[in-house]
């Protein structure tokens, strides 16, 4: 069922628990999202980037994607990732996403600020929800490759909020996204103390290959979503592999893809039971 960002991040700060946010690139990927949620009773974030919806083709995604939401017995939120791009970004919103993410975080505060609103003002009209980003999580993103300009300033992140009204807030905290992220030392302090000083429901990026437990304390302290995208990328082609490896000569595409599927689902239940999401919808 279609649900809020929002409220499904409020109801699960008062929990203790956050709510995986999930990258999917194709259909195996969705599908192993969606079960995986449905089997752990876990609300969950669908999420796709630009060149992911540019490689489906964005109203196929929507329309694919919406159609599963509307079926299914647990909250889904259909969310747009990493947006850039102003115009798809409101493309997605005219398409119906349910919630979107403007990344306009390299760019000045002043502009990060201005866009932000320019989005929100878009969005509000046709209650779809924003989420944005203050400070820069860098690494591979979508498409691109960038630097974090190191950690959230919380005055900054005060100052971003009140001028905004988004409805969530991605910090950079110490993680970067992508396979590669050398020493990942995620900053606690600075997690309490932004979640002390600012109620929208904070977000982090780049969490594939943090190790659970750091997840875990983030959660504590006050993180309600968790952006998942390398580790179920890993999980799809581990299973194709595996298919193939045991049938080198098979070529059913509704076989092998059946692999994928299980194993991006067995990935986003590790994740979904160490997020405390279960047992949630
Ligand atoms: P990872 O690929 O590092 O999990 O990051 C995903 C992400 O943050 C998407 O917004």
């Amino acid at each position: 069922m279609k649900a809020s960002l929002k409220e499904e991040l409020i109801k699960a700060r008062n929990g203790k628990y956050a709510v995986p946010a999930f990258n999917f690139d194709n259909l195996e990927m969705m599908k192993g999202i969606i079960e995986a949620a449905e089997e752990q009773k876990s609300p969950v974030i669908l999420m796709v980037t630009e060149s992911a919806a540019k490689y489906m083709g964005i109203d196929n995604v929507f329309a694919f994607a919406m159609d599963a939401t509307e079926k299914s017995n647990v909250p889904i939120i259909l969310h747009w990732d990493h947006g850039f791009d102003i115009e798809l970004i409101k493309r997605a919103i005219d398409c119906g996403f349910s919630s979107v993410m403007l990344d306009s975080s390299l760019k000045p505060f002043d502009e990060n600020v201005k866009e932000t609103q320019e989005i929100v003002a878009y969005a509000k009209a046709k209650g779809v929800e924003v989420e944005s980003e203050i400070g820069h999580v860098g690494g591979k993103e979508d498409d691109r490759d960038s630097k974090s300009n190191g950690y959230t300033d919380v005055n900054e992140a005060i100052e971003f909020d009140k001028l905004t009204q988004i409805d969530a807030l991605a910090i950079a905290v110490g993680t970067s996204h992508g396979l590669f992220k050398g020493e990942i030392k995620l900053q606690f302090d600075l997690i309490e103390e932004i979640r002390s000083k600012i109620e929208t429901p904070l977000v982090l990026h780049g969490s594939s290959q943090v190790p659970l437990e750091d997840l875990q304390k983030a959660i504590d302290l006050g993180i309600t979503k968790i952006n998942i995208g390398t580790d179920l990328k890993i999980a799809c082609a581990q299973g194709l592999k595996d298919w193939f490896e045991k049938n080198p000569s098979g070529f059913d595409a509704r076989q092998y893809g059946r692999n994928a599927i299980n194993f991006v689902k067995e990935e986003a239940i590790k994740k979904i039971i160490a997020f405390r999401s279960n047992n949630k919808a």
